[in-house]
């Protein structure tokens, strides 16, 4: 049985990732208290101790709020931490899959889906840190996969946390009758995290590099907003979602991205819904919220 090494565990990914695949997987789950990735010294005696075969690093300051008014924070858990991990990983022969951001992408103009490829300027600490992060642990352990994962979505789930996200914003709006405002000069892909967690193990087999992971999505937020109070038994979206025009004045946000390249890297395995046929399958088969 592979051991796989689990950062951030408790978090909204990780705790997911552990409940789906622990028959399966030997998974050690260290908490933040017993391993803090900014701690390079006890990080490298935890990784000789135990010897993962993979390490799946999803431990980070996640929020982009948080990150952008703590910069100093944000540098040393998203960046150092990850470097910290990636040498240690290095150090016992262990693959790492490191969970990067789709927020890389925050400062390109170009419109469309965007590859690996393109050149990214992020504008935002989160996603210049996550860039930065990219280069050191592929540097320091080139034997990582790097997924630039999209905004996730689920509802609660019992154990399990759940911060702000797509689905439960619009389940608040629903419950207290208070509208809500989605930006329309955006673009990005937003993935029910049940779709990120399945796939994850055929990640572990993929050639080393950069690929985006989740959903594509050709839609501006506020009608994929409008798509999903639809498919919600026909609610209508008229005196709940309203259009936000104004957010994102100097140029759209596209943080859409193109699968192409996993896709084809893992012979067809990891295929994602898109962002309107993966909020379908989450109403009929996860029941929505
Ligand atoms: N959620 C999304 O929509 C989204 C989108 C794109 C990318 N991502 C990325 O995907 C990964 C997983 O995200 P997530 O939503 O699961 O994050 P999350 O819910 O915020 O969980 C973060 C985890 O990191 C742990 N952690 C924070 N600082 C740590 C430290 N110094 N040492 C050890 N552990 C530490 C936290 O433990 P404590 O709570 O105990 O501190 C928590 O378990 C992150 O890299 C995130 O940036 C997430």
């Amino acid at each position: 049985m592979k051991k796989i090494l689990v950062t951030g565990a408790s978090g909204f990914v990780g705790s997911r990732f552990v409940a789906r695949w622990r028959s399966e997987y030997n998974i050690l789950t260290p908490t933040h208290a017993e391993l803090d990735i900014t701690d390079r010294e006890s990080v490298n005696s935890y990784f000789m101790l135990h010897g993962p075969d993979v390490v799946v690093h999803l431990a980070a300051l996640s929020n982009t709020g948080y990150c952008e008014q703590n910069p100093d924070d944000s540098y040393m858990v998203n960046v150092e931490g990850a470097a910290n991990i990636a040498r240690a990983a290095a150090l016992c022969g262990a693959r790492l899959v490191f969970f990067s951001s789709d927020q890389v992408y925050n400062g390109n103009l170009e419109s469309g889906l965007l590859d690996e490829d393109v050149v990214v300027a992020p504008e935002n600490v989160y996603g210049r840190h996550k860039l930065e992060a990219e280069e050191r642990v592929l540097y320091f352990n080139p034997n990582t996969v790097v997924l630039r994962a999209t905004w996730m979505y689920d509802r609660e789930r019992y154990g399990m946390p759940s911060h702000a996200n797509f689905v439960l914003n619009i389940a608040k709006a629903i419950k207290e009758r208070t509208p809500v405002v989605f930006p329309v000069r955006e673009y990005r892909g937003i993935t029910w995290v049940r779709e990120v967690v399945e796939f994850l193990p055929s990640t572990f087999r993929l050639p080393s590099g950069v690929y985006n992971y989740g959903a594509e999505n050709d839609t501006n937020t506020y009608e994929v907003a409008c798509c999903y109070c639809e498919m919600l038994a026909g609610l209508q979206s008229g005196a709940l979602l309203y259009p936000d025009y104004d957010r994102y004045p100097a140029h759209e946000r596209n943080l859409s991205i193109s699968t192409d390249k996993i896709f084809r890297a893992s012979g067809g395995t990891i295929c994602f819904s898109n962002t309107i046929s993966g909020l379908r399958l989450f109403v009929e088969i996860g029941n929505g919220c």
